[in-house]
């Protein structure tokens, strides 16, 4: 067994954090049943203990389940994917069109986590270089909001085909409040091994070597190069995985 440094987790309890992360889709079909509020709870205390540029911790959670304000949701999400089809040319427009995007109404629960610049004022520890670091706090809120539910059973939808001031207008949210992410969650059918967009084509996961660079961004992985070739080897996980490595991966 490789040796760990003594403050790794057990491969026990690495399997669950990386069953979460490789078995966590985006989902867009959801059965109806409720979401208890325990099971909330500990979903949204997670995204809670997301980092925060300076600790701002510049996010707020607006639960929505008024079935009137999801219709209204529904409708400019429907406005927006017409507007985005535009982009795309001829079949792939038609693809894009098929393409299921939100569940939106079939979730029991529709979320969002929104982001307040300003909390804290304008002087913020770590904000001097960089403008963005409450929307890229709050987008590390969502991702452990969507794997503490995928270890929870329930499936997370991100629907971004939404213009802020639609959302800001239908839930009261103020000027200096940006809706970052709209979500749909709830329990589902099933979880798919692959992102739904690999399923049906439109896109795949990028080889893991092409994305590495060392000391510049000019040098590339070679042919040979170890850490390249271990990302791409199912020997990394045979510790935690002994069996069966999520497909997904
Ligand atoms: C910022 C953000 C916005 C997204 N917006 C949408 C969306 O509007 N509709 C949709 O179906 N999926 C949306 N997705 C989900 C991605 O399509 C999905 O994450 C990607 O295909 C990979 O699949 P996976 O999340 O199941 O691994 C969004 C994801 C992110 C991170």
């Amino acid at each position: 067994m490789a040796k760990n440094h003594h403050h790794a987790f057990s491969p026990e309890m690495r399997r669950g954090l990386y069953e979460a992360i490789f078995r966590r889709r985006d989902m867009r079909e959801f059965l109806p049943d409720a979401v208890p509020d325990d099971v909330l709870a500990r979903v949204l205390i997670a995204a809670h203990h997301a980092a925060s540029v300076g600790f701002t911790q510049p996010w707020d959670f607006v639960i929505v389940r008024d079935i009137e304000r999801r219709r209204e949701v529904k409708r400019v999400f429907e406005e927006e994917r017409q507007r985005n089809a535009l982009q795309f040319e001829g079949a792939r427009r038609e693809r894009f069109l098929a393409l299921k995007l939100e569940g939106i109404l079939e979730a029991p629960l529709n979320l969002i986590v929104t982001c307040e610049p300003e909390r804290f004022g304008p002087g913020v520890l770590g904000k001097v270089s960089l403008r963005e670091v409450e929307v890229y706090s709050t987008c590390l809120a969502v991702e452990n909001l969507w794997l503490a539910a995928r270890a929870e059973g329930l499936g997370v939808g991100w629907v971004s085909i939404m213009r802020n001031e639609d959302l800001s207008r239908i839930f009261s949210i103020p000027a200096n409040v940006i809706p970052l992410a709209y979500l749909c969650i709830g329990y589902v059918p099933d979880f798919p091994e692959r992102p739904i967009l690999e399923s049906a084509q439109w896109a795949k996961r990028l080889p893991p070597r092409n994305l590495l660079h060392f000391d510049s961004w000019n040098h590339g992985a070679l042919d040979g190069d170890k850490l390249a070739a271990a990302m791409e080897s199912a020997l990394i996980w045979r510790e935690i995985f002994p069996d069966d490595i999520p497909d997904g991966r």
